[in-house]
Parts: structure tokens; sequence; C-alpha cells
């Protein structure tokens, strides 16, 4: 049978963590972060010494890497919650994620996952709305002004969040871009709670 998704793509720092953390507790539901699922398979290759530019490499470590998101997320066995936001791996992400092997491992696993909830589940990512889930229940994109998404980063820098912009809107596999039929929400100056409030509401007209 398949379940509720909330599907919320958008930029680094547009705020969805949060939102859809928030949006699964308002309403009950799993959450799944697939960007740290992107970060944790990076963090294993710099661990073994793999070189993320060797696409054959990297498609076996995604095929055969065990990647739990809860209640930590843990790459085979190693809790690495702490680590997947440092800069190593914010600058090798990119290339990961770029590789279309992996990301064909990445976006099964993200079904299944979800398929196994016995609730709904909020996705968040780059790709969730146009390929992982392009018939979720709702899909939602979050953009904010640069300025605002790099101030929400913090130690990241705007330099380091504008070249994973980039990154991620023009590489071949999956590139992010807005569905043409997602709520599209700025979130620029906007509290959590109103926007947590704007999807809630949406969904309730929605079923
Ligand atoms: O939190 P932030 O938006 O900065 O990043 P994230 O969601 O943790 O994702 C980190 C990186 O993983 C992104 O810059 C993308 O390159 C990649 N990613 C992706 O390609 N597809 C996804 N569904 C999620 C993340």
């Amino acid at each position: 049978m398949s379940r509720d998704i909330i599907a919320i793509d958008g930029p680094a720092g547009s705020g969805k963590s949060t939102v859809a953390r928030a949006v699964a507790q308002a309403l009950g539901w799993s959450f799944l972060d697939t960007g740290a699922m992107y970060r944790a398979l990076t963090s294993e290759a710099l661990y073994q010494g793999i070189d993320v530019h060797d696409a054959n490499a990297m498609a076996l470590l995604a095929r055969d890497a065990r990647i739990d998101t809860l209640p930590r997320i843990r790459v085979n066995d190693r809790d690495v919650e702490d680590e997947i936001r440092s800069e190593p791996i914010n600058l090798a992400v990119s290339v990961v994620a770029a590789n279309p092997l992996v990301r064909a491992s990445m976006v099964g696993r993200q079904r299944e996952i979800a398929d196994a909830q016995l609730t709904g589940t909020v996705v968040e990512g780059r790709d969730i709305t146009t390929v992982v889930f392009p018939n979720a229940t709702l899909k939602v994109y979050l953009t904010a002004s640069l300025d605002e998404r790099s101030r929400r980063r913090g130690e990241e820098g705007v330099a380091s969040v504008a070249r994973r912009d980039i990154a991620d809107s023009t590489r071949e596999a999956s590139p992010l871009r807005q569905a043409p039929d997602a709520l599209v929400i700025d979130t620029t100056g906007r509290d959590v709670h109103e926007v947590v409030g704007e999807i809630v509401e949406c969904l309730k007209n929605i079923k």
C-alpha cells in the first residue's frame, strides 16, 4: 500500500530540515532527511580513503554501505550525526550526489524507508518532488534569499552555500528543480511555525 508523503525540496539553508521535522511532528508522521544519507555516504568514503571522484568505487560503496537514519544517522554502524555537517563533507558531498549510480541506490532506499513506515512520511532533499516521490500527496518547494540562507548556515559561509547551489542545480543527474505543481514558499524573514502552519493547512485542503 502506498503511504502519504509530503515531499519537500529546496536549496541549502532554505529551512527544509527544520520545517520538515516540525511538520512531521505536528502530524505524527515519520521524517526522512535524504541529504543526511548523501552526507553519511560521503563521510564513509573519506573514512575508508575512497576517492569520491571514483564513480565505480562510490557506486559499490552506495550499494553495500549500511545506512541507518534513526534515532541518529549511522553508516556501517558508525555514528556520524555530529560530523556530517563539517566542512570536509560540505566540500565533497556535491561530487558524491552528482554520481547517477549513487543516486539510484539512495533513491531505492528512500522509497523503501518510506514504504516501511506505519504513518505518512515527510521527506526532504533536492530531488524528492521531482524524482523520488513525483506522486507525493503534497509537494513543497522552500526557498529564501542567498543572504538569509548563508546566515542560517553560519560557519559554512556564503561562498560554500553558493557553490553547492550551482553544483546541485546544474548537475546532469536529478538537478534541483522546482516541480511545476509544488507549493512554493519563500521563507525569507518568516517564522518556522508560520511556514509549518501553511503546509499543514494545505495538506488539510487536499485530503
Ligand atoms: O542542509 P543542506 O540543504 O545544506 O544540505 P543537505 O540537505 O544535507 O544535502 C547535502 C547535499 O546532498 C546537497 O548539497 C546535495 O548535493 C545532496 N543532496 C541531493 O543531491 N539529493 C537529495 N535528495 C538530498 C541531498
